[in-house]
């Protein structure tokens, strides 16, 4: 059996791992891998390349993707899609594992009601916003990031007094904010799913600084767009000199985690071990086992923002 790899939308820390153990654990299943480089951008240009073990070695540590990433308008374009699709059956491909979010499959989902290419799609973004699905790939390491990044800016927020407002990455997903917030003792967390109550926090923070407060953290997620007015916030209603610091790419980066590393291994054996008995499936992460689920499935339904962390994190959002 022939089956090709690609990365997807957004690159995410373990994808490398991911791609190592796709190469050896195929090569030890009697399988045959093979890349596709730069995404479905390159499945339509046909760079497929037959991979071997010395591809992956040495990469394991790396963040990225070796094999590169790409959003591609021109799959929209069905024109585009057969040129894809006849670029695999040239090299007589049998099925395809995707590394990437919810548009990634979407894509791989209309190619095989179109082609019948056979799939398994695996979870990676630092977004995490797969519905019934707990963690993609990427996610670990991005907090560990963020958590890093705090940790730094603390040092300066409490050399003086001034509040830091930092903007993380997630897209419409609050996750990575409300995560965050919670974990490295955050004032204030804004996300877009949950409506915050600004008054009841200023109340709060005009009697913390009374008490003695003399510094803030505050975590909000880029989907919201209110970083700068927030920043004003504590300036006007606080009476804070403050900062923001938008995190950006740098949360995409780094050396994958123990956990993305374990992770990504898991991940490729369920869906290797599944290709022939079980195929067309996403591998999902739910309640600490791995699920093969249909995209049908997913695609109808809603992620949800954990229920524990969220009730952790009312108080830095102002609810009462
Ligand atoms: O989906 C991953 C992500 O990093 C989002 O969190 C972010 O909004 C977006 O990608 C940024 O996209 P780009 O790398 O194309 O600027």
């Amino acid at each position: 059996m022939k089956i090709a790899i690609l990365t997807s939308g957004g690159d995410s820390s373990g994808m490398n791992p991911a791609i190592k153990k796709f190469v050896e654990y195929s090569l030890q299943k009697g399988y045959e891998p093979y890349f596709i480089y730069d995404g479905l951008e390159g499945l339509i240009d046909g760079k497929i390349k037959k991979a071997s073990y010395k591809d992956v070695g040495g990469i394991i540590y790396r963040g990225g993707t070796i094999i590169r990433s790409s959003r591609s308008k021109r799959w929209f374009d069905k024109e585009y899609r057969k040129k894809a699709y006849e670029n695999l059956k040239n090299h007589n491909i049998d099925l395809l594992i995707i590394l990437g979010g919810d548009g990634s499959f979407r894509a791989l989902d209309v190619f095989y009601k179109e082609f019948k290419v056979s799939f398994m799609g695996i979870p990676a973004s630092i977004d995490n916003d797969l519905a019934l699905n707990e963690y993609m790939i990427g996610v670990d390491t991005a907090l560990n990031v963020i958590r890093h990044a705090i940790d730094e800016i603390r040092d300066t927020a409490s050399s003086f007094s001034r509040a830091f407002v930092i903007e993380t990455m997630g897209r419409e997903c609050g996750y990575l904010a409300l995560t965050s917030a919670v974990a490295n003792g955050a004032e204030m967390c804004l996300i877009p799913e949950v409506p915050f109550n600004l008054n009841n926090l200023k109340k709060r923070y005009l009697k913390e600084i009374n008490e003695g407060r003399r510094y803030f953290i505050a975590v909000v997620a880029e989907g919201l767009k209110i970083t700068k007015k927030i920043k004003e916030w504590f300036e006007k209603e606080i009476g804070f000199e403050s900062r923001a610091t938008i995190l950006g790419h740098i949360q995409r980066g780094g050396s994958p985690t123990v956990l993305e590393r374990l992770r990504a291994a898991e991940f490729i054996k369920v869906a290797l071990d599944n290709v022939e008995k079980n195929p067309n499936k996403i591998v999902t992460y739910y309640d600490d086992k791995f699920i093969l689920r249909d995209l049908e499935e997913i695609v109808n339904s809603k992620y949800e923002l954990n229920k524990e962390m969220l009730e952790l994190a009312k108080h830095l959002m102002g609810i009462i």
